[in-house]
């Protein structure tokens, strides 16, 4: 099948970065402005943007628009890698447990500081430097389709009939959670694009419905076969349906391969290896933190009780009730099948090492 062009999560051209709003999803399309750091740290705090590499490259650019319409403001080098330092610290921690906004933090701050030494004009020094952060825009586009080929290509193996392939993703992980075609989904458009896709089941995701509300519209949008179903459906599903894999997202893979990503992969990544279906992560290696060895260093992210106890400000729970809301749970390296990244797919035990042979290269 053909896909036409993509949801757009980020609009951007130079001096001037649009998001869309996913908290208004799926009733209305509305395109917010984001014309500092701190604009988009309230953004990626209150979820009208989210996914974790959406996030980063939103933050990026935001820094980039504000340095953009700032630029007449600064008189040296020092005061722009000051600011752009602050700024992208200050972004870090609008969520803590994605990593991919402290990975590309991590990459301007290393590429700006050798700058300094070589380039002394403030303007020639500062057109580098939003030349260097738009391109996270590009890369993020090439890695979702990489990984969407890898992807497709480690479901397919080890199945007779490839024309009649059915997954099973969890969460959001779509065009609107990066910039292009997505990662675990991206992997299912690549499949539904080579004709190989029969079926997607997605789960609604409790308790912010990321499944209902934007995988839901991202599917209807691009016409794949999918079903919904609820979260607690999923032991049922792999009990009485074929399902071929189930393929989620990453917020942060550690070093050994264990996996934060949205509150009941883990559980999912359970009843896959009971029922005896390969578990797949996609996610660019920017989610890879080799800085922590295994998932018990992951900060996980609480989130209001509200996002539980209504929907669309409308309570669905008694008044007063006590609940406990962590966005995201870890995935033990054991429970997963591969780790496929824009370089190929992984066994998370050979991740690490891989890693490092890449990051010599
Ligand atoms: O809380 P969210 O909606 O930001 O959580 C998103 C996820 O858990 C995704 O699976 C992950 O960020 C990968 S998105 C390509």
């Amino acid at each position: 099948m053909e896909i036409d062009q993509p949801l757009k999560a980020i609009q951007y051209q130079r001096g001037s970065l649009l998001i869309l709003d996913q908290l208004k999803l799926p009733d209305e399309t509305v395109y917010i402005s984001i014309n500092t750091g701190a604009d988009a740290w309230k953004a990626i705090h209150t979820m009208s943007i989210r996914g974790a590499p959406a996030i980063a490259v939103c933050g990026v650019l935001s820094v980039a628009v504000e340095l953009y319409h700032s630029r007449s403001k600064f008189d040296s080098i020092s005061s722009i890698l000051q600011f752009v330092t602050d700024q992208l610290n200050y972004l870090i921690t609008a969520r803590p447990t994605a990593v991919n906004m402290t990975d590309a933090a991590k990459t301007i701050i290393d590429y700006l500081i050798p700058l300094n030494n070589k380039q002394q004009n403030v303007t020639l020094y500062i057109n580098e430097l939003l030349d260097f952060m738009e391109q996270f825009l590009q890369r993020d586009l090439d890695n979702n389709q990489s990984i969407g080929k890898y992807g497709a290509e480690a479901i397919r193996q080890n199945v007779k009939d490839k024309k009649k392939l059915t997954v099973l993703t969890h969460c959001n992980t779509g065009s609107l959670a990066t910039v292009g075609f997505g990662t675990a989904l991206g992997v299912i458009r690549q499949l539904a694009v080579d004709n190989n896709l029969q079926l997607t089941y997605f789960t609604e995701t409790r308790p912010y419905n990321q499944g209902s509300r934007l995988t839901a519209y991202e599917l209807v949008h691009d016409r794949i076969p999918h079903t919904m179903i609820c979260d607690s459906m999923a032991g049922l599903l792999m009990r009485t349906q074929t399902l071929h894999a189930v393929i989620v997202g990453a917020d942060r893979v550690t070093a050994n391969g264990d996996t934060a990503n949205k509150i009941g992969t883990y559980q999912l990544a359970i009843l896959a290896k009971y029922h005896e279906i390969p578990f797949y992560v996609a996610a660019p290696t920017t989610s890879i933190d080799l800085t922590k060895r295994t998932g018990n260093e992951i900060i996980i992210e609480q989130r209001p009780s509200s996002e539980m106890t209504t929907i669309k400000g409308i309570n669905i729970a008694a008044e007063g009730v006590q609940v406990w809301n962590p966005a995201f749970d870890i995935t033990p390296n054991q429970l997963i099948t591969g780790i496929i990244t824009e370089h190929g797919v992984f066994k998370p035990e050979e991740l690490e090492e891989k890693l490092i042979s890449l990051q010599r290269t």
